[in-house]
């Protein structure tokens, strides 16, 4: 059996990147693999790493537990949780990973990096911290698996590395190593304004990216304005080479519509953007829309998220906390 877990931060709205690189493939993991134990969390601990709408956070947990559920994961199948509701285990494992982990690894973390530009003067230590956060998420559970898209590879290495520290210095394989698994072919989909940046939640024009709440005529209107090339579609993948906007929209296609890129450019190859465009377009509605109204059903009555953000924390704890019992036992910790 399988612990599975992952997060998303309830910063700014969810967008196609997040869901094909992530979301999209819970739900997948979570039907194709019945037996697994799924703890899907909202990292709301994170998303205070950076300046946030204090009035607006609660909402924004309770609309990302929305999307996780409007796209499919079921909470009789997987607990959902916000991060914060068992913050005090979470917070407290982070503590004791801090001790084991070497500033040289988190000056090497890339999504630092971006994230405070040159100013590192002036960059917060949540920010900082904000790899280890991610890493006592992980272990506080002994998660064997996290599904996420390629951005995180980096921080679960160093989540990996912790662990790995963590058995060595107690001389006990107490920690699993948590496997990332970066699924399907959509593991880093780009901005629809440039194809050599990552469609992000953050990117300054909303044109960049389609949001899981884009209504029918907003992701018609974005896909027919995203960036492409002169050339007609080419007839293999081979032929993607060089050209990144003309190779994300057929890896979007191609995920949304459950097929290799290979057949997309059967059927497309040699068809120009403005034939292509349009059904990009159709597939994309066809599968966000059902999610965006599901959502919309859900926030329109928050008791009903309220009470499996409730039963989730309750779930996620009974888990943690045995394991926060050993870790301290383990280092050495007075116990009664
Ligand atoms: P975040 O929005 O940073 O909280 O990310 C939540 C999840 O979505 C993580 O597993 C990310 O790896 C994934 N993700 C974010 N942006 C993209 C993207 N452009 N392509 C693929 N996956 C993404
Ligand atoms: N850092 C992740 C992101 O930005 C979010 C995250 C926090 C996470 N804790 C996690 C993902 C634990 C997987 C597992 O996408």
């Amino acid at each position: 059996m399988k612990r599975i877990l992952s997060g998303m931060q309830p910063t700014y709205q969810l967008h196609l990147g997040n869901y094909l690189g992530a979301l999209k493939n819970w739900v997948d993991l979570q039907n194709a693999e019945p037996d697994n134990e799924n703890l899907y969390c909202v990292v709301d601990m994170h998303a205070i790493t950076m300046p946030y709408d204090r009035d607006g956070l609660a909402q924004a947990t309770r609309e990302i537990a929305a999307a996780y559920i409007a796209a499919g994961i079921d909470p009789k199948k997987s607990a959902i949780f916000a991060q914060s509701a068992v913050g005090d285990l979470h917070a407290q494992l982070m503590w004791y990973l801090a001790t084991m982990t070497q500033i040289g690894k988190l000056n090497r973390m890339t999504q630092f990096k971006d994230k405070v530009g040159k100013n590192t003067e002036k960059a917060g230590l949540g920010l900082y911290a904000y790899p280890v956060l991610m890493a006592a998420d992980i272990l506080i559970y002994n998660a064997t698996h996290v599904p996420v898209g390629e951005d995180q590879k980096q921080h679960l290495e160093l989540a990996r590395d912790i662990a790995s520290t963590f058995n060595h210095r107690y001389n006990r394989e107490f920690f699993t190593l948590p496997e990332p698994m970066i699924m399907g072919d959509a593991t880093r989909v780009m901005s629809l304004r440039d194809g050599n940046q990552k469609m992000s939640k953050s990117a300054e024009s909303d044109l960049s990216r389609i949001n899981l709440t884009d209504d029918a005529d907003m992701i018609a209107d974005k896909i027919k304005r995203a960036k492409t090339d002169p050339n007609p579609l080419p007839e293999t993948v081979d032929g993607l080479k060089g050209r990144p906007e003309a190779d994300n929209l057929v890896t979007i296609y191609a995920a949304l519509s459950g097929q290799t890129k290979v057949q997309v450019l059967e059927e497309f190859g040699g068809k120009q953007f403005s034939e292509f465009k349009p059904k990009l377009s159709e597939i994309t509605v066809e599968k966000i829309a059902p999610i965006t109204t599901r959502m919309r059903e859900l926030m329109a009555d928050p008791t009903e998220i309220d009470s499996i953000l409730k039963n989730g924390a309750d779930k996620a704890r009974t888990v943690a906390s045995p394991i926060l019992s050993e870790v301290k036992s383990i280092m050495g910790f007075w116990e009664s």
